[in-house]
């Protein structure tokens, strides 16, 4: 099965300003909702954390989206912000440190089901994003793929910044997720 590796810079989907408001409506209500902020608290990689990992995801993953006409924005968007809603620290337990590639999508699945009430469409984008991590929650559909990619992307570059430029990246990061369509 065909993995999505993008040029993020063309586009092929036409959004309807409609369709876009309507996008970007739903991304500013995530990116204020208190639960969803509780995310902050959550670190994640050099010079970011969850709550700034998750909606560089989100936009990432739209932006990929946009290449196909017919991936559904609205599952690829819910599942993006909510990919990572696990809401431990793993770090600060050795236990959790253990299991928490295998064990987090599932946590976040439980979380975002008993908060926002998700669809199987979501549940699946959240279940299968650490492929091949979890080599059995295979990402069949090309909603769970644009996401499952996205997240790698933006995890290696998370990852790869140095400590003396982490200060510089959160407050990059905080501007460039304000809004979905820049
Ligand atoms: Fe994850
Ligand atoms: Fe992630």
């Amino acid at each position: 099965m065909a993995f999505y590796f993008i040029n993020d810079n063309i586009s092929t989907m036409k959004l309807t300003d409609e369709r876009k408001k309507e996008l970007e409506d739903i991304y500013q209500n995530f990116l204020h909702d208190e639960k969803i902020l509780k995310m902050k608290e959550i670190p994640m990689h050099r010079g970011s954390n969850c709550y700034l990992h998750s909606f560089r995801v989100a936009k990432l993953s739209i932006k990929r989206a946009l290449r196909h006409k017919e991936a559904d924005l609205f599952v690829i968007l819910l599942g993006a912000i909510l990919h990572d809603y696990y809401l431990y620290d793993w770090r600060t337990d050795r236990e959790m440190l253990k299991h928490h590639m295998s064990y987090h999508p599932k946590k976040a699945v439980e979380n975002a089901i008993k908060d926002f009430n998700i669809s199987p469409e979501v549940q699946k984008v959240i279940r299968t994003h650490m492929w091949p991590g979890n080599i059995r929650d295979w990402p069949n559909t090309k909603e769970a793929r644009i996401v499952s990619n996205a997240d790698k992307a933006i995890c290696i570059e998370e990852a790869s910044s140095s400590k003396a430029y982490k200060a510089k990246r959160y407050e990059e990061y905080y501007l460039e997720i304000e809004k979905l369509f820049d």
